[in-house]
């Protein structure tokens, strides 16, 4: 397919990468419409086994958002804020997280009124500012959440002079890039660990459809 080909564009890529023809020779992936997968035997199990854990459609999809970002995998979810949770659900009690002070209003409640009585430790902080990033830093935080734009203020984080000072103290960079799309910005190729997305704004491009990376 069109992904291991280094001089093929983004547009083409991003339309044919994860699509895997199949004998019918829909040039859309099928929906498998299943729940369960059929095992050979009780004792093995094969690729795909029940639907909320992986399908042909969800490995399609996650195929072609790991091309979009460069990345090495990538998992599908229900929403955004579905891959915010799984994100944040990563620490543990005791541990400390900065997160950019105007990130999208949902992933505010969710901390708050969520995360906050978990035992994890979350400060908003002025992410546009390195120096106020350095001094926000503990010995216990263990990542940064940069939403960068940010949704609906547009506040720019630097990435990369933030992944630079993140590595050398073993804290992880992840970055909310919906408002940027990867077309726009790739953040792990700028040092980023984590890249997440509500494909609801520019992957979706259209407001017909809700899902997260
Ligand atoms: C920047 C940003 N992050 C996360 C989300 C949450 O994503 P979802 O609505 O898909 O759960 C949104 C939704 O608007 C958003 O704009």
């Amino acid at each position: 397919m069109a992904k291991n080909k280094k001089n093929t564009k983004f547009s083409t890529k991003s339309i044919h990468t994860g699509n895997r023809i199949d004998e019918t020779g829909a040039t859309v992936t099928p929906l498998h419409l299943t729940s369960t997968f059929r095992q050979p035997s009780f004792s093995s199990s094969e690729k795909f086994v029940y639907s909320r854990t992986g399908g042909p459609t969800i490995d399609a999809l996650e195929e072609n958002f790991a091309m979009l970002e460069d990345a090495k995998f990538s998992f599908a979810f229900a929403s955004g804020m579905a891959a915010m949770s799984a994100i944040f659900l990563m620490f543990k009690p005791g541990d400390h997280v900065l997160i950019s002070q105007n990130v999208y209003g949902g992933v505010f409640r969710l901390v708050t009124k969520v995360l906050n009585d978990n035992g994890v430790n979350f400060d908003f902080i002025d992410t546009t500012d390195l120096k106020i990033i350095k001094q926000a830093i503990r010995p216990t935080t263990k990542l940064i959440h940069l939403e960068t734009p940010s949704n609906p203020l547009l506040e720019i984080a630097d990435i990369s002079s933030i992944s630079k000072v993140c590595k050398s103290k073993n804290i992880l960079v992840s970055v909310d890039n919906t408002f940027m799309s990867p077309y726009g910005q790739k953040p792990l190729n700028l040092g980023a660990d984590i890249v997440m997305h509500s494909t609801t704004k520019y992957i979706g491009g259209h407001s017909d459809i809700l899902s997260g990376a």
